[in-house]
């Protein structure tokens, strides 16, 4: 089976829903023809300050919600970035071979380090497409499915790839990006031209996958739409409604123009209230089993550690083959 990577930062308590819609959706179905790995990338998460205890729970609780939507630990290898540690070790290596301007000109990089100015920007920051470069690379991974702010980092990925490939001779497997076009961008409720995030300022344009479903319904029929009252999908015009109408698509799996129709001559009121009971509908049951599963942490953290077993078995071979490849002394 070819392989798939992809991975999340555990920056929050809860996953949002472009999370889910965009990435675990594709995830759980790819998981089938796939050999899977999926990470929690703690050491990515670091790359902004955080606070330790909380960063150990969060990490558990993605991991979670991993499981709960779907991802089999027993059938895709479901694991925590730290515990493999050839990641940090290979993103040395690859570090050697990334130019600074390359590394500079990362859109991810130029937007966060504008907005938390010289000091506060750690060259971690900087270095992190670095990781996600060795991330992918260790597994000698096929494809990479992500949302398309992702995509110019697996570009920079496969652009290493080559370069390593024909200094040191064939060691990896060139990745490429699989975006699924329609739910690639999942927009803020309340600024529908912006991405939604899980670190958005305001936390009403934010439909978390942990909320319970009063809180959600509540987002959902206080988004922002337009004064033009139709149930209609046109980006350009109507960013809200065509973001309200890309989530029911998504969820449901019925296509944008089925549910123009139910909904024509019907007002936004009746519109947000269907879409209410559709994430709610979703999002109960993986509320549900995220909160058993935290319930027993111990369980969860066998689970990892096993998974992380097999993804050290990988690494392992990859970042050995590279050692090798640029020269470095073995210790005998
Ligand atoms: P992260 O944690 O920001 O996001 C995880 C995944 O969710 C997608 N996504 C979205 N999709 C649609 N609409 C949205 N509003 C939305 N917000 C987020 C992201 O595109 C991503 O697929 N650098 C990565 C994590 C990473 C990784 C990797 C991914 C580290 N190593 C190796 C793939 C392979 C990140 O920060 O994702």
């Amino acid at each position: 089976k070819p392989r798939l990577y992809s991975g999340m930062q555990p920056s929050a308590d809860s996953l949002q829903i472009g999370n889910y819609i965009g990435a675990l959706l594709q995830w759980r179905e790819l998981q089938n023809s796939y050999e899977a790995f999926f990470s929690v990338v703690d050491l990515h998460a670091l790359t902004v300050a955080q606070d330790p205890a909380e960063l150990r729970e969060k990490t558990r609780r993605t991991a979670a919600q991993y499981i709960a939507a779907g991802i089999e630990p027993t059938k895709s290898t479901l694991y925590v970035q730290s515990h493999v540690r050839a990641h940090a070790e290979l993103a040395w290596i690859l570090s050697t071979i990334t130019g600074f301007g390359e590394a500079g000109r990362m859109t991810q990089f130029k937007d966060k380090s504008a907005r938390y100015g010289a000091d506060a920007t750690s060259v971690g920051l900087f270095t992190y497409p670095v990781l996600m470069a060795a991330d992918i690379l260790l597994y000698q991974t096929d494809v990479v499915p992500v949302g398309d702010d992702q995509k110019q980092h697996v570009e920079l990925t496969r652009d290493l790839a080559e370069r390593f490939n024909s200094r040191f001779g064939e060691t990896f497997t060139v990745p490429i990006p699989v975006i699924q076009k329609d739910t690639a961008r999942i927009y803020d409720l309340q600024n529908p031209t912006s991405k939604m995030s899980k670190s958005a300022e305001s936390d009403a344009g934010v439909l978390w996958l942990l909320d319970d479903p009063s809180a959600s319904a509540k987002k959902i029929m206080r988004a922002v739409t337009d004064n033009e009252g139709s149930v209609r999908y046109d980006r350009e015009n109507k960013p809200g409604v065509s973001n309200l109408l890309t989530i029911y698509a998504a969820l449901t799996g019925r296509q944008i123009a089925a549910i123009e129709d139910e909904y024509a001559g019907r007002g936004y009121g009746d519109f947000k209230k269907g879409l209410a009971e559709v994430v709610t509908g979703e999002f109960g049951p993986v509320r549900e089993r995220v909160l058993e599963l935290l319930d027993d942490p111990a369980e969860l953290d066998r689970i990892l550690a096993a998974n992380a077993e097999r993804a050290d078995a990988v690494a392992d071979a990859t970042l050995s083959d590279v050692y090798d490849r640029v020269g470095l002394l073995r210790r005998v």
